[in-house]
């Protein structure tokens, strides 16, 4: 049986200077869902995705992974225990070809100890270079871009570049993606592909899928239940349909501001 992996956000705030870029958020999420965020520009997305995965800290508030206190792991701590994710515009090496990078990816991972086996090279070191090789070419067929991986990271079409990047993501075993706007500048086919790869990894490992995106169309129509930002506040959040009907969520991304409504 595959077990339940839970991330919970529990009264999170995080300031730059005099800016608030998340103020006060609570939520959960787990194996299996697949969650939306949503909210104009500037609304926090970026910074709550920072704070979950570990590059930040936030000033207040408590990130909890399977009810354990990860506030102050680092990122690289936070992969080892399950939470996976891609970064907004890509993290890709242009120049080099899919297969370094994704083998890049691989001994990134390994993190400190790793570093260290590899620059002595000991048999441990060879060991790990074959597994992240064969993990490598595991997931580039999971996600269906094995004819690419002599193709240079920076010829491939954004769609490939992000089904490369959840490659990478995927083959730390993630119990919890966390992927901020992986579908931005894709074509329709594209949008379609990666969301069959995401909905797969959803089906048959139980992975949670937390994803930011502007397309509310799209979140509409996939997504099992949106969390919405506004001046880094979650002004609305539950089954995609109702909260799309809200009229102050509707006004949010006109720019009208929350304290604003009557
Ligand atoms: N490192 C930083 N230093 C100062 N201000 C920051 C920093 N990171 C984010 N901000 C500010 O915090 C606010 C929230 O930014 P964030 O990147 O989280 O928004 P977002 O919802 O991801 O926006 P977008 O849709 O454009 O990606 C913005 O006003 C931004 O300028
Ligand atoms: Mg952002």
């Amino acid at each position: 049986m595959i077990s339940q992996t839970t991330l919970a956000i529990d009264s999170v705030t995080k300031s730059f200077g005099g800016l608030t870029a998340n103020d006060n958020i609570s939520f959960e999420f787990g194996s299996g869902e697949f969650v939306g965020v949503v909210g104009p520009n500037g609304a926090g997305k970026s910074t709550l995705v920072e704070t979950i995965c570990g590059r930040l800290r936030p000033d207040k508030g408590v990130v909890r992974l399977n009810g354990e206190d990860i506030t102050r792991l680092p990122s690289h701590v936070r992969a080892i225990h399950g939470l996976g994710r891609t970064f907004q515009g890509g993290s890709l090496f242009p120049d080099l070809d899919v297969m370094t990078n994704l083998r890049v990816g691989g001994h990134a991972r390994a993190g400190h100890l790793g570093a260290w086996r590899f620059m002595l090279r000991t048999r441990g070191s060879r060991q790990a270079t074959r597994s992240v090789k064969e993990k490598a070419l595991e997931v580039a067929d999971r996600v269906g871009i094995s004819s690419l991986l002599n193709v240079r990271a920076g010829d491939l079409s954004r769609g490939e570049q992000q089904l490369v990047a959840l490659a990478i993501a995927m083959a730390g075993e993630p119990k919890l993606l966390v992927l901020d706007e992986p579908l931005a500048g894709l074509e329709r086919a594209e949008i379609d592909r990666l969301l069959g790869v995401l909905a797969k990894l959803r089906i048959d490992d139980r992975v949670g899928v937390l994803m930011v995106e502007h397309n509310l169309e799209v979140v509409r129509m996939n997504c099992e239940r949106l969390i919405v930002l506004d001046l880094g506040r979650v002004i609305a959040s539950g089954a995609p349909a109702t909260v799309l009907a809200e009229t102050y969520v509707q006004q949010a991304y006109l720019g009208v501001h929350v304290g604003d409504v009557p």
